[in-house]
């Protein structure tokens, strides 16, 4: 994605090589994920009228007479949710616990409102407990507004279309930018500071309505991030375990240094170190 000469294509490297012998095994797991779900349909017709997980539904599709839709579309689309949702959400919540970690009052207002709502438990194990951490979800909002991890998404026009005043024939390749609306101040009071506040009714929030519309970190329109609920309920369970055990001793770049963007397909903090340790009020 970022070469600016697809070299491989005449001359290969080691790593290039390398990278051919790990998609090879990528695809042999994706093959065996693929085959037992099937078996497990075979095993239980009647989980083709009720899947039990994703996979199974993509099975289904793909099985119905005249879906359109191929055993190498069936592949691509496990290779893509494989791809799409882990990253992105662990680089998402490394981003929430470094400005976490600059902003100390951020920190404990998030402590405090989930000490309340596991009300004494380990970790939260009930979507109820998830929607008392408005906080919580407002860091997040906040963190995914000042580093989101996809802020580029490429597109193709499908039909000639104008945006912006730029003529775009069909079949044009285009790369949109997310991450503008986040540090401007039309939308934000003190863009660049990590207010989660931004997000909550309050001093610090404009129209929460438009605020909300302003930045894109899962994208729009009918090919927005279908992971979106799944990663907010993830992050939320793993920050509140975080911020209910540890305290965020160190969360850093390589040698003490603010981190620094690193855009490799997703945006992550290059080397970030994080050193925890356990609350002392546990
Ligand atoms: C913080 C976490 C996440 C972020 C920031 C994120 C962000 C994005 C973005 C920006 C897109 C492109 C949307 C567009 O083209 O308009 C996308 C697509 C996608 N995401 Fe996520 N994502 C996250 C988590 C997940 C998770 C957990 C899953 C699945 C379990 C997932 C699955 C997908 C898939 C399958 C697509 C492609 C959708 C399509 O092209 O129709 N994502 N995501």
């Amino acid at each position: 994605m970022l070469a600016p000469l697809p070299y491989w294509h005449w001359i290969r490297f080691a790593e290039d090589r390398r990278f051919e012998l790990d998609m090879r095994q990528v695809h042999a797991a994706i093959d065996g994920f693929i085959a037992q779900a099937r078996a497990g349909l075979e095993r239980q017709p009647e989980l083709r009228r009720q899947p039990a997980n994703l996979l199974q539904a993509l099975v289904v599709a793909r099985d119905q007479s005249g879906s359109g839709f191929s055993d190498e579309d069936l592949r691509g689309n496990v290779l893509t949710m494989l791809l799409a949702g882990e990253d992105t959400t662990a680089q998402t919540l490394a981003w929430v616990l470094y400005l976490l970690h600059r902003q100390p009052q951020a920190a404990d207002r998030a402590r405090a409102e989930v000490d309340e709502a596991l009300d004494g438990a380990d970790i939260a194990t009930e979507l109820a407990q998830l929607e008392q951490l408005d906080f919580v979800e407002a860091c997040i909002a906040e963190a995914m507004r000042l580093y989101p991890v996809g802020p580029v998404i490429a597109l193709e026009t499908r039909r000639d279309t104008v945006v912006a005043g730029v003529a775009l024939p069909r079949g044009t390749g285009v790369m949109l930018e997310t991450r503008a609306a986040g540090p401007d101040a039309a939308h934000f009071e003190q863009p660049e500071a990590f207010l989660p506040e931004h997000w909550l009714p309050g001093q610090w929030s404009r129209q929460l309505a438009s605020t909300r519309r302003a930045v894109m970190p899962f994208g729009a329109g009918t090919r927005i991030c279908p992971g979106r609920y799944l990663s907010l309920v993830e992050m939320k369970m793993l920050l509140a375990m975080l911020l209910r055990h540890f305290e965020l001793e160190e969360v850093c770049g390589p040698g003490g240094a603010p981190v620094r963007e690193l855009y490799a397909f997703s945006m992550r903090p290059a080397g970030l170190k994080a050193a925890l340790r356990l609350r002392r009020d546990h």
